[in-house]
């Protein structure tokens, strides 16, 4: 398998966006492909916000910023993905999105081509099924803000070659995170201990244990998490937490990741967190407030 040089990313998003930075700043010619151009636009300034502020803390000069930036090629189209050594695919947490995704890039691109998911909890397995690559397919699991978050899970099947997968694990070294290795279970490690510990939060602000911001003290102070659980939650997204609980509770049928009540409402109210400016706090002000939404 020749070395990996030409990188593709789909999707620009919260994800996509910081995938693609990672990629570009370990000097990979990096394509990212969006939906259509607004979203790019979004994707793109991410990017170019995110090391705006590398330069200003003095990490990076004005001109490697401007090195970086030279290696991200945005596009709306498939055919620039068609070269690339790797794709990483960061879409929609939505099976039937990701099933149809890796479908086109499975014609278009060559058979050397690794296609790894950055799925948060569908299993490898049932998107590399779909492809005529099985033994090529992995999923590299990156963190959310990813330029900051040291960990990538590299997530191998029973079709995956040990080939691809050391190549994966050298790609994710290669930006500079630290790989560790997991089974194809739906939630990886981190998820599958870190989404019942978010869901049960919320349970535990349902049953009148703690205030939203004194069970986020409590976690930050006690335990020394740099974010409390609703915080967190807001900052990765409540659309996204509930899609995952859904698929997670689908594959375990165990009421620990089962979305409480208070998170659909919220889902339902398009209350997503930091990206659509509320979530359990409200960003409108200079310091986030626990939004009126959730305590009523
Ligand atoms: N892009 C680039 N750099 C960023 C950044 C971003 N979006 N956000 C923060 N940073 C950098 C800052 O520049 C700063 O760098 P420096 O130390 O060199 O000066 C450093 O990160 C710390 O940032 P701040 O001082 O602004 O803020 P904090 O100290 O509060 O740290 C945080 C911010 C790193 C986000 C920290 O609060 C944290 O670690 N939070 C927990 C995040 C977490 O748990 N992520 C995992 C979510 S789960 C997930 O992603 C899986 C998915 O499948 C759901």
């Amino acid at each position: 398998m020749a070395s990996i040089e030409k990188v593709g990313v789909l999707g620009c998003g919260l994800m996509g966006s910081g995938i693609a930075q990672v990629s570009a700043q370990a000097g990979f010619d990096t394509v990212v492909r969006e939906i259509d151009q607004d979203a790019l636009d979004r994707g793109l300034a991410a990017i170019r916000k995110s090391l705006d502020r590398a330069v200003k803390k003095e990490r990076m000069t004005g001109d490697q910023r401007d090195e970086v930036l030279g290696r991200v090629h945005g596009t709306v189209d498939f055919g620039p993905l068609g070269d690339r050594d790797i794709v990483v695919e960061a879409v929609v947490e939505d099976l039937s999105v990701k099933e149809q995704v890796f479908g086109k890039l499975d014609e278009l691109c060559g058979a050397d081509t690794i296609f790894a998911s950055n799925t948060s909890s569908l299993t490898i397995t049932e998107m590399a099924s779909v492809t005529e690559r099985p033994d090529r397919f992995v999923g590299l699991h990156f963190f959310n803000p990813v330029p900051v978050m040291a960990l990538v899970e590299v997530v191998r099947t029973g079709f995956t070659s040990d080939e691809t997968f050391e190549a994966a694990w050298a790609f994710a070294k290669s930006v500079g995170k630290q790989p560790i290795a997991c089974r194809d279970n739906s939630g990886f490690i981190v998820n599958r201990l870190l989404v019942p510990y978010m869901l049960d939060a919320i349970r535990a602000y349902e049953e009148g244990i703690g205030s939203i911001e004194g069970i986020d003290q409590g976690m930050r102070l006690g335990c020394g998490y740099p974010m409390g659980p609703f915080i967190l939650g807001d900052f990765v997204g409540l659309d996204t937490l509930y899609k995952i609980t859904e698929i997670m509770f689908d594959e375990y049928r165990e009421k620990r990741f089962a979305p409480p009540p208070l998170l659909k409402r919220m889902v339902l109210a398009g209350h997503h967190g930091r990206k659509t400016g509320i979530g359990f706090y409200d960003y409108g002000g200079d310091e986030p407030v626990v939004s009126d939404f959730v305590k009523r």
